[in-house]
């Protein structure tokens, strides 16, 4: 069986994506949109620096529904309710790491009405809220009982995030440190990551307080750093943490937290990553207490800047997460699926390795 699918959009993950799908035995890439005028009508693997695969992409998005594409991975930078609706209405299966990662306590019911319609399935997946925040605590957690805290927490280095405006408009790095309040980033982070906490409290049945916790720490440069937007000068934001907590009686049962810095050195503020490197760790209070820490999701030692800001392994990691989700996604019942409702999802043999014929 071969799943046709379009990739919506040729950002960092959507690039990624692309090289994921045609590496996916049972996948078939059949179409790509772009948002950038100067990007439509060029072959997408020539857009992905992989040479030309003999898929041109383009802007008109009722051409690519047009198709009939058996699944959309659809990753532009916002999300666009309307877009994913007439996607599911036209049939389509969709898969996105932009937000719908556990709808439960949501109004989403148009694009449940939308599912029905097309006989189509709706699943948000991503790495971190995604994979690390919920899907792998709640396999770690079975193997200790008596449970009191779960926390994932992501610790990143910026500066090999190949997306200049979005660490400078939206993540404000490099502004004064006082601006750092005003950044959108707290709420647009967090109906993501209340989702991961509300999959984990119900699968683990902890009784939630109504109301979760966000905070937002923001840390000044105390000399000037280099990083992809310019050096940052002493005072200008070079690190922040973001902390979601759910909290029962007030005390807090599951965590998830942000890292995110422009190198780990030079920064004031009381700011430190701990023990390591940059990493996602997991870590379940229970009987016995469990930690994991993941490595390989951030760039190697010795990395050559160039190459990563062009191919990232964490968005590469978070684009597999999501490829390797659809034939099961294209599989399922209609409706908006989480991971509690799919099979387990894995990856693939590569194609030379693969009983999968071609
Ligand atoms: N859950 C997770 O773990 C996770 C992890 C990483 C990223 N994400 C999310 O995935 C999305 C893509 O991330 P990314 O790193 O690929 O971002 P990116 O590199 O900034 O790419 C986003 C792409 O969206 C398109 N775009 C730009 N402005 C747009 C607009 N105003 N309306 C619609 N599309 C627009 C562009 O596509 P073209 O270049 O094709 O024109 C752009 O390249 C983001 O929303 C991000 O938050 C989630």
């Amino acid at each position: 069986m071969t799943w046709r699918v379009v990739q919506w959009s040729t950002g960092n993950l959507g690039r990624a994506a692309i090289e994921g799908i045609i590496a996916h035995p049972e996948l078939e890439l059949v179409g790509v949109w772009v948002h950038t005028a100067g990007k439509a009508g060029k072959d997408a693997g020539d857009i992905c620096g992989i040479g030309a695969i003999g898929v041109r992409t383009t802007q008109d998005a009722q051409a690519l529904i047009a198709l009939r594409p058996d699944c959309i991975l659809y990753s532009p930078l916002f999300p666009n309710e309307d877009e994913v609706v007439s996607m599911l209405e036209a049939g389509i299966n969709v898969v996105t790491p932009l937000s719908w990662f556990y709808t439960k306590h949501m109004k989403v019911e148009r694009l449940e009405a939308a599912c029905r319609q097309g006989n189509a399935t709706l699943h948000g997946t991503g790495i971190h809220p995604g994979g690390m925040t919920e899907r792998l605590p709640l396999v770690i957690s079975s193997f200790s009982q008596k449970i009191t805290h779960v926390r994932a927490e992501e610790f990143s280095d910026c500066r090999t995030y190949g997306a200049p405006e979005v660490l400078r408009d939206y993540m404000f790095f490099g502004k004064p440190v006082e601006q750092a309040g005003e950044s959108m980033m707290l709420g647009v982070l967090s109906g993501g990551f209340y989702q991961s906490i509300d999959m984990i409290a119900d699968a683990m049945g902890f009784r939630l307080d109504a109301k979760k916790r966000a905070v937002h720490q923001a840390f000044p440069a105390t000399a000037p750093i280099e990083s992809p937007i310019g050096v940052i000068r002493p005072g200008e934001l070079a690190a922040q943490k973001f902390t979601w907590q759910g909290t029962v009686d007030g005390k807090p049962v599951i965590t998830a937290a942000v890292n995110w810095y422009m190198g780990h050195e030079n920064i004031g503020g009381g700011w430190s990553i701990g023990g390591g490197e940059e990493r996602y760790e997991l870590a379940i209070t229970g009987d016995p207490p469990i930690t994991a820490q993941f490595h390989g999701i951030h760039p190697a030692k010795g990395y050559v800047l160039e190459e990563v800001l062009r191919r990232n392994p964490g968005m590469v990691a978070t684009a597999n997460h999501c490829v390797s989700a659809i034939p099961y996604v294209c599989a399922a019942p209609a409706g908006i699926k989480s991971y509690l409702d799919l099979p387990l999802i894995a990856g693939r043999a590569r194609l030379d390795l693969s009983h999968h014929k071609r």
